[in-house]
């Protein structure tokens, strides 16, 4: 299978890690050759840590990143079967990336959006192949996470939806189907989890690593709630949240206001090395 993906960022070279290592050919566009060289080089350095615990050979990670094609050009993805896009989370950014694919690619090419909260439905109205469009949300890390959820838009035709189901499988992936509706399901669930242990935190009810901690051993989860917001980006959690207010417009999902005012802070988590917690670096 051809596979096209545009956006070589954290998702993007996940993405593409995963398809190469199981006989895809891949082709990786973004808008800068940095940006590409940098993704690359996660890539076999992801790697070379899945050969160092024995996940794969040498032999096979040499042929994976040899099925990897970098490029600066979107036109190189007119002959793809599958267009996956993961360029950053803005309506517009990604309407114009696929009206441009939609001229370019030949007409069974399907695509799919690895979109966290926008509506695929409305993603979907902005092209012509509106029945080969899809939602193909993978989980970070992807050559970790088994996850997809996928998407299925108002005008999502059932043909479309059963090559996604069988091509997520043929990666080892578990895909599991929704409809579409803000959020979906993931981050439906998972963001307001996240903000209620903001509100917990602001109101004073539990430190921060005591939140986490009773989420941990009192719930079975891997991650607490607020070291999960660092992770995500506590910016990409209140834009999720407002997706959610937006689309449901029901105050409980309004962005609690220490959410709010980390970001006037640039306490973004992780990235700004300081969140609900301090990283060094
Ligand atoms: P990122 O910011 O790491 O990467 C986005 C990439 O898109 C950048 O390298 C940028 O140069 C590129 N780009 C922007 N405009 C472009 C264009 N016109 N043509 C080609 N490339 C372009 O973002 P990230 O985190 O990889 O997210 C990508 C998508 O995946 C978003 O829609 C996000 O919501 C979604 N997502 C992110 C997750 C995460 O944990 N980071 C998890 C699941 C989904």
């Amino acid at each position: 299978m051809k596979i096209g993906i545009i956006g070589a960022g954290t998702m993007g070279n996940g993405i593409a890690h995963v398809f190469s290592l199981y006989e895809n050919e891949v082709i990786l566009v973004d808008i800068s050759e940095d940006i590409l060289n940098t993704a690359f080089s996660n890539i076999k350095k992801n790697m070379l840590r899945q050969c160092k615990k024995n996940v794969i050979g040498d032999k096979k990670m040499d042929s994976s990143l040899n099925k990897i094609t970098l490029s600066t050009s979107i036109n190189t993805l007119n002959n793809c079967d599958l267009i996956i896009e993961a360029v950053r989370e803005d309506f517009e950014i990604k309407t114009n990336v696929f009206k441009k694919l939609d001229s370019i690619c030949k007409k069974e090419t399907i695509f799919a959006s690895n979109t966290s909260s926008i509506s695929i439905s409305k993603l979907g109205n902005e092209i012509s192949r509106t029945d080969k469009f899809i939602g193909m949300h993978f989980m970070n890390p992807v050559p970790i996470m088994k996850l997809i959820e996928v998407i299925k838009g108002k005008k999502t035709s059932n043909k479309t939806l059963e090559f996604i189901m069988s091509l997520a499988k043929s990666i080892e992936k578990i895909p599991v189907e929704c409809n579409d509706a803000p959020g979906f399901v993931s981050n439906r669930i998972l963001m307001p989890m996240i903000n209620e242990a903001a509100y917990c935190f602001m109101e004073g009810i539990a430190e921060v690593k005591a939140i986490d901690s009773i989420m941990k051993l009192g719930m079975g989860h891997p991650m607490g709630p607020l070291k999960l917001a660092d992770l995500i980006g506590i910016d990409v959690c209140v834009f999720i949240m407002d997706i959610l207010y937006e689309g449901f417009k029901d105050e409980k999902y309004k962005a609690c206001p220490i959410l709010k005012k980390m970001i006037e802070e640039n306490k973004l988590g992780k990235k700004t090395k300081e969140g609900f917690y301090s990283y060094e670096f």
